[in-house]
């Protein structure tokens, strides 16, 4: 069954800048006839015309032919009143980020168009709920959350209000799924999928920051050559604009009532004071001015790899690693065990579990950092307590290089950089699922659309092993005790689960 909106229907955009513009030009090439407003005299036209100069490039690139450049452009009008959209089948709201403002647009809309029509805000942050709260008919009233820039990102989240239809969310998500984008849906809540789910992949980042363990060209580098992200925390903040995004965990944190998961960052609330808002500004947590070189990543001077090593037992998602040991000439010899390493100077080996060194009085414990793909990671991070013997450090340090990888020392942390990031994203995402905000199929198309994540967190979850995940965040709990990293109970569940059927 079709439930798409007809392309003979009109589309109508209210609210032309960044957004309304991206999104009005999706509906054009999907073939709509378009209607754009903009209270601001003139704003709608110069909308036109930029959509047009668009169209005029896609042309240039041949991503357009011309004669499709010339029916589009004969499908889209600049209204001068709200009373031109009165046929509209579809209108999308993209202006300014104001509950009563969008609330009183809504009423009058309400008044213009008819009784079938679907309303649809593209609000980021404001509850859907709450802007058609006093609607008339709020059942057709959705949230369609596009990304910028809304032509080039296929992701859309498709918010069910508290009112909205089953029938209107339908209509939604299967029209903006016919005009070639990826939907997902999800229940009204704070951040909706992608901005809820995706806040400790910064906030993490920044406590290892201020506890010290590791400065931020170290945290982006092990985040991206080991976690597998395009990017790392502070060059994407800084891209974004460490205004707009500590705006969005203020925004988040709020609406969750001061829920400490989702606690903002004081280093990063400095750094919005002191201006240093990012590249826009010049400065962000890196430097932007002319000839400022990007900080190198600390990466350890070479060592050498111990001969033999003995691996206990299994060391679960680091399991590949012993093969790659072997494959560089490294002789492993394998014993019952709790899944360490055991290097000849003594030091023991253990995958990040969320404990510090420092709690080992009788060894010297080395952790090393969680890894997306232990094959194909170019750095692994690793953590030793203060005063450890720098031999003793310098074995497993070498032991990673000889398989061809940059090796970071970092502070004693617990949890690491990549652990506890992943664990806390993980941790949002089953909870998110668990209350029924969306399916894990779509937190997890939305978190590798919306953020580029290398996988899904629920994926990632399967591969690590929730249990494994749990016990970290647990460790964490114990050393933190804020609630910040109180394990969600789907996730507490899901460990038990999968415990219950190793034990089968
Ligand atoms: P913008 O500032 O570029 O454009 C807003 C437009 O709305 C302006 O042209 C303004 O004249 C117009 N406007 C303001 N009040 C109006 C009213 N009462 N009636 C008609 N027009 C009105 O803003 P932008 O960035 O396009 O954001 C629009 C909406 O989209 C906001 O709700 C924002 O939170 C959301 N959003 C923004 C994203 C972004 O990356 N910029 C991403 C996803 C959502």
């Amino acid at each position: 069954m079709d439930d798409a909106i007809g392309r003979d229907r009109t589309v109508a955009v209210v609210g032309t800048g960044t957004m309304g513009q991206g999104i009005a030009q999706v509906a054009l090439a999907a073939g709509h006839p378009v209607r754009l407003y903009d209270s601001a005299p003139g704003r709608a036209a110069e909308a036109v015309a930029a959509i047009g100069a668009r169209l005029d490039r896609l042309v240039e690139k041949g991503r357009m032919d011309a004669a499709g450049r010339e029916a589009a452009a004969g499908r889209l009008h600049a209204a001068a009143d709200l009373a031109e959209l009165a046929d509209a089948a579809l209108v999308v709201e993209a202006i300014v980020e104001d509950l009563s403002v969008k609330q009183r647009l809504f009423a009058d809309l309400e008044k213009t168009v008819g009784d079938d029509a679907l309303l649809a805000t593209n609000t980021s942050s404001l509850s859907v709920t709450a802007i058609a709260g006093g609607l008339r008919l709020p059942g057709r009233f959705v949230g369609l959350h596009f990304f910028n820039p809304a032509p080039l990102l296929p992701l859309v989240e498709v918010v069910r209000g508290f009112a909205t239809d089953e029938t209107a969310a339908t209509r939604a998500y299967e029209t903006v799924k016919a005009w070639g984008k990826t939907p997902v849906r999800c229940a009204d809540t704070p951040g909706f999928l992608v901005n809820r789910i995706a806040r400790p992949f910064y906030a993490e980042a920044f406590r290892v920051l201020e506890e010290g363990g590791a400065d931020p060209a170290t945290i982006d580098a092990v985040l991206r050559e080991s976690g597998g992200f395009r990017m790392g925390p502070f060059e994407l903040t800084d891209l974004i604009g460490q205004d707009v995004n500590e705006a969005v965990t203020r925004s988040v944190w709020d609406s969750f009532f001061q829920d400490p998961k989702f606690t903002p960052s004081l280093a990063q609330r400095r750094l919005v004071e002191s201006g240093r808002h990012g590249r826009k500004t010049g400065h962000g947590w890196f430097s932007y001015a002319e000839g400022a070189e990007r900080p190198e990543p600390h990466t350890a001077p070479p060592a050498k790899a111990p001969e033999r090593i003995t691996v206990r037992g299994d060391l679960g998602p680091a399991e590949p690693l012993v093969g790659l040991f072997e494959a560089a000439g490294i002789t492993v010899r394998r014993k019952k065990g709790e899944g360490f390493v055991d290097l000849p100077g003594g030091v023991r080996l253990s995958l990040v579990d969320g404990e510090s060194s420092f709690e080992y009085h009788q060894e010297e414990i080395v952790y090393f950092d969680l890894a997306l793909d232990y094959a194909a990671a170019g750095r692994i991070a690793l953590s030793a307590r203060e005063g450890i013997a720098p031999e003793a450090l310098a074995e497993a340090v070498g032991l990673f290089q000889a398989l061809g990888k940059q090796v970071s020392v970092i502070g004693d942390v617990p949890g690491m950089i990549v652990g506890r990031t992943v664990a806390m994203l993980v941790d949002l995402a089953v909870d998110a699922v668990d209350r029924g905000v969306a399916t894990a199929e779509d937190v997890d198309t939305a978190m590798r659309l919306g953020v580029n994540y290398p996988a899904g967190p629920l994926e990632w979850a399967e591969k690590v092993g929730h249990r494994r995940l749990c016990a970290l965040l647990r460790q964490l709990h114990e050393r933190y005790a804020t609630g910040r990293y109180a394990p969600a109970v789907g996730l507490v569940r899901r460990g038990y689960t999968e415990e219950a059927e190793e034990l089968r």
